[in-house]
């Protein structure tokens, strides 16, 4: 035990910011696309011209929320003002304008709540105009308002014309972000025509792109081979990208209490049960590897050449197949061995915790 509980001298941790929630990936991977159609939306506004709209939408952890801070980074400051709001967090038209108003730099007391929100629009514009600024707004998650309220956010960006003498000028681009798979969540008909068609969806990472992204956050905080391949596999395997880096960093945490220097299969093991999210490690192994382990765990324990010969007659695998299978098995932590001297040396596999195998039934 370490002198102190809160104190860890040696740690595996080299940048740990990287793991944080909030984090902006410095290496942002298979997004170019995205990023240049959200790009387009606002270019316009550069040359001095209204900007596009857009909706954009897709399953959690698709990068959506990132792609628009990586973009917000490279919009020069100097004549376009880049809000961004969550309506997660603010869940009322006062609360995203209000918002807006202080990212736009309002230091005195906000318009009173009971004035509604027109008198909130017109400090967000003279603001604006005061900057001779266009904007770029971006509400994120916006289904978490109702379209009503969402229309009270949005139409005085997409016609500012329309509200009055002190916008008239103004350019603007409105993102709305959502959390959705099959399309964008609806907005009011009224408001259809001003936000316009654009929409782009934002596909799930494949098992290929999932790993190359944690392997790439893995070298970022912790350097170069420090979490093995089979950890990565089970990660990448089984959960989002989100989840993946939150694993990474309790891996980290355990792997510290632990002494070690590296990130096994049996460390992530370790993280999914006090993660507790129904991820489930079994199911990144394919059907074969599947059926030894349900072997074993259904016999209770197996001899090494009893499981020799139950794959070559069942699944018909060489001795060599079989015995990757058998260390993959043992290094995801589903497996353990001993060995026993009974005229010879021979090593008797188990399940581990009672090989009781999860959705295996
Ligand atoms: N292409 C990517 N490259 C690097 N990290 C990514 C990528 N896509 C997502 N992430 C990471 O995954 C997590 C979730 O991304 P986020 O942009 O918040 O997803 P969404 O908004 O779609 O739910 C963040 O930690 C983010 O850094
Ligand atoms: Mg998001």
């Amino acid at each position: 035990m370490r002198g102190s509980y809160t104190n860890t001298p040696l740690s595996i941790f080299r940048r740990r910011e990287v793991f944080e929630e909030a984090h902006v990936p410095e290496e942002f991977l298979y997004r170019e696309k995205e990023l240049e159609e959200i790009a387009s939306c606002i270019r316009p506004l550069l040359q001095g011209f209204q900007g596009t709209n857009m909706k954009i939408y897709g399953k959690p952890a698709t990068g959506k929320t990132t792609s628009i801070k990586k973009i917000f980074e490279q919009v020069p400051k100097s004549n376009i003002a880049c809000v961004y709001v969550n309506a997660m967090l603010r869940q009322s038209p006062y609360a995203v304008l209000s918002e807006i108003a202080m990212n736009l730099g309002q230091q005195k007391a906000m318009p009173d709540k009971s004035t509604g929100t027109v008198k909130l629009v017109d400090t967000i514009m003279r603001l604006l105009k005061k900057r001779k600024s266009a904007i770029v707004l971006c509400i994120d998650e916006y289904s978490c308002l109702s379209p009503k309220d969402i229309e009270a956010v949005i139409a005085p960006f997409l016609r500012p014309w329309e509200f009055g003498k002190i916008s008239q000028d103004l350019n603007s681009s409105v993102l709305l972000i959502s959390t959705s798979t099959a399309a964008p969540p609806p907005i009011r008909s009224s408001m259809i025509s001003s936000m316009g068609p654009r929409t782009l969806k934002f596909r799930q990472y494949s098992f290929e792109q999932k790993y190359d992204i944690l392997n790439h956050r893995a070298e970022a905080g912790f350097g170069k081979n420090v979490v093995e391949d089979d950890a990565l596999e089970v990660m990448a395997g089984i959960m989002s990208v989100r989840w993946g880096v939150q694993a990474l960093k309790l891996a980290g945490e355990i792997a510290d209490t632990m002494g070690e220097t590296k990130i096994t299969g049996d460390i992530v093991s370790r993280t999914l049960k006090k993660m507790g999210t129904g991820t489930d490690v079994h199911s990144v192994l394919n059907s074969t590897e599947k059926i030894i382990l349900y072997e074993i765990s259904k016999r209770k324990k197996m001899f090494s050449g009893e499981i020799y010969s139950f794959s070559l007659d069942k699944l018909g695998l060489k001795k060599t197949r079989t015995y990757e299978i058998l260390k993959r098995l043992l290094k995801l932590g589903l497996l353990e061995v001993t060995e026993q001297n009974n005229k010879g040396k021979t090593r008797i596999f188990k399940t581990v915790q009672g090989g009781r195998l999860n959705g295996m039934s």
